[in-house]
């Protein structure tokens, strides 16, 4: 079939099987377009646990769709593919992570949406990158703070909201390795071009920033803002959206150190065809255990709640 075959089929079985797709920013323009929502984690999470679907097919990574399957258990949700994972996931292991609360007994966990169902399940309250701060500054001053699994956003919160945290080593390989002589070099060709960092950034990115934020906070940053170049050190779906919104503006993806692009390999695993084939076949479909579901679902609601 060619593409614009996959995209007629796909709208009929969305049809047919009341589904509704769910994309995030980092999906290729294709799929952002075949969406019937684009938008960051927190985004994506809040549409997941309001809609009318019967079926949510997640064009994005596992622990989304896994996600949105906590906030709608009553519904089916599928991955295209199943193996569509996270480093930054990955790089909190269970185990090892109730070995390490378990060292901190009085302290609140607050974890980062990009984490397997079992880590949300050992936590206190979820965030993602665009409402951490807001999530923090909810406690109390001097309430003791776990937050994992990412360094960067960690250290970066800490930061703003002047609070100490035991942070937990973890980190993004696409955000890691975006790198900072690449884009010291652009800027000495583009010597206006404004730097603009997700907060999976390292610290030597987010310290030449001139705007950090979540993927929605950046999308809304060029919107308003007056320069007219941009280096983009996140995922680079993310610029297909901002070429919509300011078509007259210029937006430069920042390199990779070692890999060939700063794209995630996990994010792009997800393709038209895939997404056909999965809402024909209704699956692979993300199911979790029950006893599971029960408990990560309380830290994400009072995520949500904390968010309104
Ligand atoms: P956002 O919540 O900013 O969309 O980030 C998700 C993500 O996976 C970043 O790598
Ligand atoms: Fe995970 Fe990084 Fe990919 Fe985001 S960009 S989904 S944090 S691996």
């Amino acid at each position: 079939m060619k593409q614009e075959d996959y995209v007629t089929e796909i709208k009929k079985l969305k049809k047919e099987r009341n589904a509704i797709i769910l994309a995030h920013y980092y999906q290729t323009s294709d799929i952002q377009e075949i969406a019937d929502f684009v938008g960051d984690s927190l985004a994506l999470s809040q549409k997941a646990a309001d809609n009318e679907a019967d079926v949510i097919l997640f064009a994005g990574v596992k622990f989304m769709a896994e996600t949105a399957k906590i906030l709608s258990p009553q519904k089916k949700v599928l991955l295209p593919d199943i193996e569509a994972g996270c480093s930054l996931a990955d790089s909190c292991d269970p185990k090892e992570f109730k070995k390490f609360i378990e060292k901190y007994p009085d302290h609140t966990v607050i974890t980062y949406i990009n984490t397997s169902v079992e880590i949300k399940a050992l936590s206190n309250i979820i965030c993602t990158s665009l409402n951490a701060k807001k999530i923090i500054e909810s406690l109390p001053k001097g309430e003791k703070i776990i937050f994992a699994p990412d360094i960067n956003l960690g250290n970066y919160v800490s930061l703003r909201t002047g609070r100490e945290m035991v942070i937990w080593d973890g980190a993004c390989h696409v955000h890691e390795d975006i790198s900072l002589e690449e884009i010291l070099n652009i800027k000495e060709k583009e010597p206006s071009a404004k730097i603009i960092a997700h907060p999976e950034c390292n610290a030597s990115i987010r310290m030449i920033a001139d705007f950090i934020g979540s993927t929605t906070a950046l999308l809304k940053y060029i919107e308003t803002d007056k320069n007219m170049i941009y280096i983009v050190a996140t995922e680079p779906g993310v610029i297909y959206q901002m070429k919509k919104t300011r078509p007259k503006k210029k937006f430069i993806a920042a390199p990779s150190l070692h890999f060939s692009h700063s794209e995630c390999n996990f994010m792009k695993m997800i393709t038209i065809k895939k997404i056909y084939d999965c809402l024909k076949k209704e699956k692979p479909e993300i199911i979790i255990d029950e006893n599971l579901v029960n408990k990560a679902v309380k830290p994400i609601i009072r995520m949500l709640e904390l968010s309104n």
